[in-house]
C-alpha cells in the first residue's frame, strides 16, 4: 500500500525515496537549445574555480568556494552509480552554524534544493543529523537513514522579497554529527507559478508522477522540479498517451512528459486512495495539488467523471477532464487526524478515475525578518575587504544566537533589523577606512580602535545621523580632524582619536589618562581646600560666638 505518512522519520523516508529516484534518472541528454538562465547550480566540495556540465541533464555546475568561507572539501567513499554532484561534498566540523551566501534576483520566487550523499566520507560509518536554515529561519532537519538509499534532498519554494538580493543557506550542528552538503540548486520560477505562495514558503513533501516509471527533471521540466515515481502501488495501473499534453512554460503545471501517463485503479470500480498520516501535535498546514489530464480519446458513449472524497465524505464536486489538457485541483489542509483522500468515479461515469501527478507541500511561515539589505551589503563588504572570517556568517543580526561578533542590532517587531553598533577593535584591520562603513546609516557606536588603519579621517563620519560614539584610537590615521566631526563633538559625540601619531592634532592616550589624573588630582586638591576653608570658617564662627558669649 502507498502510505505517505507524516511523522518525521517517515516523512524523511519519503525524501529518501525521492532521492532514490535520482539513481534511476532517465538519461535525458541536454538539448541544444537549453535555457538555464538564472539557474544557480553549486557542486559543494568541487575544486575552486572549476565547473562542468552534468552529463545526464546538461546543467552546468560550479564550485561552491566563492559562496562559503568555511568547511572542508571531502570525498565520499561510495558514490558509484550516483551523479557527479555527489562525488565531492563540503563538511563543517567547526562552528555551530555555517552558511552559504548566494546572490539571487530580488522579488523572485526560487526553488531551492539541497542534496546530500554521505558515502562514509569521514570513515566513521555514522550518519549525521543536522538542521538546515534559510537565513534566520528553520527550514528542515536533515536525517540520513541507513539503508541502500544513500541520497536525500530538501526542497523549498521561497519568495525572495524585493528588498533582498541574496539568500543564506545555513547548516546547523545540533550535536548529532558533522553537517555536510553535496550540492545546492537554485531555480528562479516565473512569477505566475505557485500563486498560493504569498508571504510564506513551501517545503516539498512529495512530488510524484503517478503512473510514470522513471524520474524526470530538467530539461523536460523547464523549472527543474524532480518528478519521482511510485514504486510500490500494487493496486494501481498505468494509462499512457503518445500525444503531448498542452503545457505552458509560465505555469506551475507539470510538463507534458509527466502528464502523459496516469494512474488508474486496477479494480475498475475502485478508487485511487491517498492516505496521509497526522503530524503529531502541530498546526501544520499542507498544500495539495492534484493534476489531471485525459489521456484516452473517449468514444461518445463513454465518459470519465470523477470526484474527490475525504474519509468517505464528498470533498470536491464531480469534475470532467479535458483531453490532453491539464486540470489542477489544489487545496490547503491542516492534518488534524489521519486522512484518506480518494478519487472515485461517479455512478454515471463509464470508466475508472485517473490521476496524472500530485504535489504536496508543507506551508512554512518564516517569521523572522532578515536584516536590512543596505546594512547587510555594507557589513559584508567590510568583512570581505578587511578579510574578517571568524564567526561572521549568514545574516549579521538574526537569529540572535548567531549574531556576528562585534555587531549589535536594533530589533523592532515586524521590521528588518538594523545594525546599530560595530566593534572591530583589535581586529588587525589595515588600509583606509572603507566607504561602505558610511552605509551603516543607523550606526550609533563604532569602535575601530587598536588596528592599523591608515589614510585620513573621513568627513563622512559626521553625516551618520545617529552616531554617538566613535573610537579611532591607536591607528595610523593622518591629516587633520574634519570640521564636521569637531562640530559633532561639540554636540555630544564622544570622539577618541588618541595614539594616531601622524594626525595633525595628535594626542597620546596615555597623556589623556594623565590629564584625567591631573584633573582628578586638581579636583582632590580643590576638594581639600574647600574642606579646609569650611573648617576654618566654622572654627572662626565658633571663635566669634565664643567671643560674643564671652
Ligand atoms: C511494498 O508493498 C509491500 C506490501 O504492500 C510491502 O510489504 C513492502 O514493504 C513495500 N515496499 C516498499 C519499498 O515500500
Ligand atoms: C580563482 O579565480 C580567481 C579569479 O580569477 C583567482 O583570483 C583565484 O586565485 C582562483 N583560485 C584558484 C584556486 O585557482
Ligand atoms: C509578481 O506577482 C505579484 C502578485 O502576485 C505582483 O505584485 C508583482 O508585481 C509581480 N512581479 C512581477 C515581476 O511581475
Ligand atoms: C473493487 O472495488 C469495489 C468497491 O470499492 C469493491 O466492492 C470490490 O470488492 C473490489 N474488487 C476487488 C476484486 O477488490
Ligand atoms: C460504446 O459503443 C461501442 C460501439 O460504438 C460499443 O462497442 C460499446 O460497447 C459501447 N460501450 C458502452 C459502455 O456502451
Ligand atoms: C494514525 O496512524 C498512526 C500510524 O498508522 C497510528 O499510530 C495512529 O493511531 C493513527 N491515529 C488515528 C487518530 O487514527
Ligand atoms: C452524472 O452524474 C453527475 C452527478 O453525480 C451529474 O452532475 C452529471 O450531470 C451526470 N452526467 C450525466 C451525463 O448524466
Ligand atoms: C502573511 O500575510 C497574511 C495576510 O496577507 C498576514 O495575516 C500574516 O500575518 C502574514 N504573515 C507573515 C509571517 O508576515
Ligand atoms: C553604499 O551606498 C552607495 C549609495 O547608496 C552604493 O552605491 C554602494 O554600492 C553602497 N556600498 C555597499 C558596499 O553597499
Ligand atoms: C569593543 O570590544 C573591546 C573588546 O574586544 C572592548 O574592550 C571595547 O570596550 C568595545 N568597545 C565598545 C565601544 O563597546
Ligand atoms: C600594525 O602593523 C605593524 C607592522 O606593519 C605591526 O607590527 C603592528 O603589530 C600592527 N598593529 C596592530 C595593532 O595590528
Amino acid at each position: 500500500m502507498w502510505r505517505p505518512t507524516f511523522n518525521n522519520s517517515l516523512l524523511c523516508a519519503w525524501k529518501l525515496l525521492g532521492g532514490f529516484a535520482l539513481l534511476f534518472m532517465l538519461l535525458v541528454h541536454a538539448q541544444q537549445d537549453d535555457d538555464q538562465s538564472g539557474f544557480i547550480s553549486i557542486d559543494c566540495g568541487l575544486a575552486d574555480n572549476s565547473s562542468y556540465s552534468d552529463e545526464t541533464t546538461g546543467i552546468n555546475y560550479i564550485s561552491d568556494a566563492r559562496f562559503v568561507d568555511t568547511g572542508e572539501r571531502q570525498w565520499p567513499e561510495y558514490y558509484s552509480g550516483y551523479r557527479k554532484i555527489y562525488q565531492s561534498l563540503r563538511s563543517f566540523p567547526q562552528g555551530r552554524r555555517n552558511c552559504y551566501r548566494i546572490k539571487v534576483t530580488s522579488g523572485t520566487k526560487y526553488l531551492i534544493r539541497a542534496l546530500f550523499l554521505y558515502g562514509n566520507y569521514d570513515g566513521e560509518n555514522k550518519l549525521p543529523e543536522f538542521q538546515l536554515h534559510l537565513g534566520p529561519n528553520f527550514w528542515a532537519t536533515v536525517r540520513l537513514i541507513p539503508g541502500t538509499k544513500l541520497v536525500t534532498f530538501q526542497e523549498l519554494i521561497h519568495y525572495v522579497p524585493a528588498v533582498q538580493n541574496y539568500i543564506h543557506v545555513c547548516l546547523v550542528n545540533t550535536g548529532s554529527g558533522v553537517p555536510f552538503i553535496s550540492a545546492l540548486e537554485l531555480r528562479p520560477l516565473p512569477n505566475s507559478t505557485y500563486p498560493e505562495l504569498k508571504n510564506n514558503s513551501l517545503a516539498l513533501i512529495n512530488r510524484r508522477d503517478t503512473g510514470g516509471n522513471r524520474e524526470y527533471r530538467y530539461p523536460l521540466d523547464k523549472l527543474d522540479r524532480l518528478w519521482s515515481v511510485d514504486y510500490n502501488r500494487t493496486d494501481w495501473s498505468q494509462l499512457n498517451t503518445f500525444k503531448d499534453i498542452t503545457d505552458s512554460d509560465y505555469s506551475s503545471q507539470p510538463p507534458s512528459i509527466v502528464m502523459k501517463s496516469a494512474a488508474t485503479p486496477k479494480n475498475r470500480t475502485g478508487s485511487l486512495d491517498l492516505y496521509w498520516e497526522k503530524v503529531s501535535g502541530s498546526k501544520t498546514k499542507f498544500l495539495y495539488y492534484l493534476h489531471f489530464a485525459e489521456v484516452e480519446k473517449l468514444p461518445p458513449n463513454q465518459s470519465r467523471l470523477q470526484y474527490i472524497s475525504k474519509d468517505g465524505e464528498l470533498f470536491h464536486e464531480p469534475f470532467a477532464l479535458s483531453y490532453l489538457e491539464t486540470t489542477t485541483i489544489s487545496w490547503r489542509w491542516s492534518l488534524t487526524q489521519n486522512t484518506t483522500f480518494s478519487i472515485s468515479k461517479t455512478k454515471n461515469s463509464t470508466i475508472p478515475p485517473i490521476l496524472n501527478a500530485l504535489e504536496v507541500y508543507l506551508v512554512k511561515e518564516f517569521s523572522v525578518s532578515e536584516t536590512n539589505q543596505e546594512d547587510v551589503d555594507a557589513i559584508t563588504d567590510i568583512k570581505s575587504a578587511y578579510k574578517i572570517k571568524r564567526n561572521r556568517q549568514g545574516d549579521p543580526c538574526v537569529p540572535r544566537d548567531y549574531i556576528w561578533e562585534g555587531v549589535s542590532c536594533s530589533s523592532y517587531e515586524n521590521e528588518r533589523p538594523r545594525i546599530i553598533s560595530l566593534n572591530l577593535s583589535s581586529s588587525g584591520l589595515t588600509g583606509e577606512i572603507l566607504p561602505s562603513i558610511f552605509n551603516l546609516t543607523m550606526i550609533q557606536t563604532m569602535d575601530l580602535s587598536n588596528n592599523n588603519l591608515t589614510g585620513s579621517v573621513p568627513e563622512h563620519f559626521s553625516q551618520l545621523p545617529k552616531l554617538k560614539t566613535l573610537n579611532l584610537e591607536k591607528n595610523n590615521l593622518r591629516g587633520s580632524i574634519p570640521g564636521g566631526l569637531i562640530q559633532r563633538r561639540k554636540h555630544g559625540l564622544s570622539l577618541s582619536l588618541c595614539d594616531n601619531p601622524y594626525l595633525s592634532e595628535q594626542v597620546s592616550c596615555k597623556k589623556k589618562k594623565h590629564n584625567i589624573n591631573i584633573i582628578a588630582v586638581a579636583g582632590t586638591i580643590f576638594g581639600i581646600l574647600i574642606l579646609l576653608s569650611t573648617v576654618a570658617a566654622v572654627l572662626w564662627g565658633f571663635k566669634r560666638k565664643r567671643q560674643q558669649a564671652g
